[in-house]
């Protein structure tokens, strides 16, 4: 066999992540086990969120190891270093359709692409929101497994159900009552109501883009030949088999994170982080000082934002229940201007004493550590099971997209903690602190713990994950032979 034959016939993946912090962790995990199944990765990434990733060398030079990998970027016309946060999200979203699409296309189309890693692109692996990515795959013949890394129960409830929401008349709304249950999408009938949709839902206008965006990807979506999504069996027990009956390779390989550290061979001294942001790492020294689930951790991920007001108003939540606090404020993260001549005098001083406030944690550590009790989240899917595998229970306020759905869940489903959905009040914020990390603490933790003991066991070598993932993974070496 020579060796022009050889490379066309090893398995060769192309990821391509939507260009966000959450996502591009989430990708580059997956991306590294597929490497260490010998499989050769290329890994596409806009231009935007590249930049700030190069930076952090630790990642590139992990990277850099596997002679399987490499990274592509691709244009997206938007305009670099400047902080993307959610109210940029259709606008990101805009660019990679207008600017990234055609090139993408044109990339796969003429082979360039393949033969700049010397060997054809196998299966691709776009994000489910690229749905230009599946159709290029039908018009190359290139198989298309899509990555989801929202939450699987608004990627079922609000994604895929779409246009049945459309049909039913749930979806655009109408001024109709925010509390009642939406009965047209099967499995969630008992427990999503009008205001636990998707946020895109709350519009009134079908042409809305975000809208469009979805609609594009629930129809794409199925056609595609398999769907990875980043949860384990035993928690989405209540959807899974509906999404099933319309994609029916589901493969369910989270949680990610936790798969890839057990996976992939690391020395003490590196990171198992993606994170494309530099991470203080003082703040473990700072929770090392605090007695055993003391602490409550605050964060809103990479793209939610409040105004100064909402700061204030959960500040004084925080600060009034007594708690120890690790709170990250990401630069940028508080729209509008302000300084510390707005914020009260005894938030300040209590900060000083019991607060910590970081740029930017090791957020898996972070939730790891054992004095942490509590995690006042934005409810991203990616904090969400980070911290149901480490048993910390959540007050969740949701800020977009799939949040609204998986706090949701978090309080009725999986009872792990209190949904503060669409209000942010001082009193509710420290009655659910209270609520989560004191009064109910033991009927919380239970649950919590119950739920980190099944996350551990679908990773472990015979658990469900584990196997879901040996399937793309066939799937990829299979197509290339
Ligand atoms: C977005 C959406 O918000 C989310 O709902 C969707 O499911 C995925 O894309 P993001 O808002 O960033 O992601 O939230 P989340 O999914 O929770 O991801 C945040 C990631 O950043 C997590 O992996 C978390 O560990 C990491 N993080 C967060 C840090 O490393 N340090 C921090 O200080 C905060």
């Amino acid at each position: 066999m020579d060796n022009n034959h050889q490379a066309n016939h090893q398995p060769h993946v192309l990821i391509f992540p939507l260009p966000f912090q959450g996502p591009v962790n989430c990708a580059l995990k997956l991306a590294e086990l597929l490497c260490l199944s010998g499989i050769h990765v290329t890994f596409l990434n806009t231009d935007h969120i590249h930049g700030p990733l190069l930076r952090h060398t630790q990642v590139v030079s992990r990277f850099n190891t596997y002679p399987n990998f490499r990274f592509e970027t691709i244009p997206d016309g938007l305009e670099h270093e400047k902080p993307v946060s959610g109210d940029r999200f259709i606008e990101v979203m805009e660019a990679a359709y207008a600017v990234s699409q055609p090139i993408f296309r044109e990339m796969m189309v003429s082979g360039r692409l393949s033969r700049r890693s010397e060997r054809p692109v196998t299966v691709m692996i776009p994000d489910a929101c690229f749905s230009f990515a599946v159709d290029v795959g039908l018009e190359t013949s290139t198989p298309v497994i899509c990555f989801d890394t929202v939450s699987p129960c608004c990627l079922w409830s609000s994604y895929l159900n779409l246009p049945t929401l459309i049909e039913a008349g749930d979806v655009p709304f109408k001024g109709d009552d925010l509390d009642e249950f939406i009965k047209s999408v099967p499995g969630t009938e008992h427990i999503i109501r009008r205001r636990d949709l998707a946020s895109f839902c709350r519009t009134t206008d079908l042409s809305d883009p975000a809208i469009q965006l979805i609609l594009k990807e629930a129809r794409t979506a199925p056609q595609a030949q398999g769907l990875i999504i980043n949860t384990f069996e035993a928690l989405d027990t209540v959807i899974l088999p509906h999404m099933r009956k319309l994609c029916p390779n589901v493969y369910t390989i989270g949680p990610l994170h936790s798969l890839h550290k057990s996976r992939v061979p690391m020395s003490p001294k590196t990171t198992f982080s993606n994170s494309v942001w530099k991470e203080d790492r003082t703040c473990l020294s700072w929770l090392d000082n605090h007695p055993r689930k003391s602490v409550l951790y605050v964060s809103i991920g990479s793209l939610a934002t409040m105004t100064i007001t909402q700061l204030i108003e959960i500040w004084y939540g925080v600060v009034n229940s007594g708690k120890p606090f690790l709170w990250v404020r990401r630069p940028g993260s508080i729209t509008g201007e302000y300084d510390e001549s707005q914020i009260p005098r005894k938030l300040l001083d209590r900060t000083k004493e019991i607060g910590c406030i970081v740029d930017w944690a090791p957020q898996e550590d972070v939730l790891a550590h054992p004095a942490v009790g509590g995690f006042l989240t934005h409810s991203g899917w990616n904090s969400t099971i980070e911290s149901i595998v480490q048993g910390v229970p959540m007050m969740c306020w949701p800020y977009f997209v799939d949040q609204q759905v998986t706090s949701r869940f978090v309080g009725e489903v999986w009872k792990l903690g209190i949904d503060m959905k669409d209000t942010c009040d001082r009193l509710i914020i420290e009655k659910a602190v209270k609520d989560v990390m004191e009064t109910r603490e033991e009927v919380f933790s239970k649950c919590a713990d119950n739920w980190a003991n099944l996350a551990k066991e679908s990773i472990a070598e015979s658990g469900s994950s584990s196997l879901s993932l040996e399937r793309p993974i066939n799937c990829a070496l299979k197509l290339a032979e």
